[in-house]
């Protein structure tokens, strides 16, 4: 929504939950941005088939679990990823659906586990850039917008001077 009220003529809004899909197609109607926001619902990109775009952003629910913890299904699944699947595979598959130049960005709560993070993000090859910390005045918790590089380093070549 941010992005639509702000000037980007074509946004595409999914979500696992049909009812977070449904709650944006309200408030995409709400903010007269309708004809700009498309919804879908699904299993991270399923739902955008092959498109590309110029700016890939998931503001995730941070916080890491095991697989089998019940409370991740349904509306948990806000709040937690377990095994952190989803996080791997938002960063496994976005080359495939940037731009030439295409940005990926996360937003990624202090309740996350930062160290699995930066492990799955070195595994797909991608630097993390800490572009700002933003602060809930209601509760002080904080969250981090960070941007995903390119690593140049290849399967074949492990050295790159960037990487920790
Ligand atoms: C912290 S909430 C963010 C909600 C809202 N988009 C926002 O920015 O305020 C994280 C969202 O990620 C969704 N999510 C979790 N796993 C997902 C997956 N594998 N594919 C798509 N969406 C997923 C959850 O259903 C939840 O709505």
């Amino acid at each position: 929504m941010t992005a639509a009220v702000n000037g980007c003529d074509r946004v595409t809004a999914t979500d696992l939950s049909p009812q977070a899909a449904a709650n944006t197609a309200l408030n995409a109607h709400r903010h007269g941005v309708r004809d700009i926001v498309s919804t879908g619902c699904g299993d991270m990109y399923e739902p955008v088939g092959t498109d590309r775009y110029d700016l890939i952003f998931w503001n995730s629910g941070a916080r890491y679990t095991e697989l089998a913890w019940p409370e991740t299904e349904g509306l948990g699944r806000t709040i937690a990823d377990p095994g952190y699947t989803a996080h791997a595979t938002y960063l496994a598959q976005a080359r495939q659906h940037l731009t030439h130049n295409g940005r990926l960005m996360l937003g990624f709560a202090d309740s996350g586990d930062r160290a699995r993070l930066n492990a799955i993000a070195r595994q797909h090859r991608w630097h993390i850039l800490h572009l700002e910390t933003m602060t809930f005045a209601d509760c002080q918790r904080t969250s981090s917008l960070l941007e995903f590089l390119p690593c140049p380093r290849t399967p074949d070549t492990d050295a790159c001077p960037a990487c920790p």
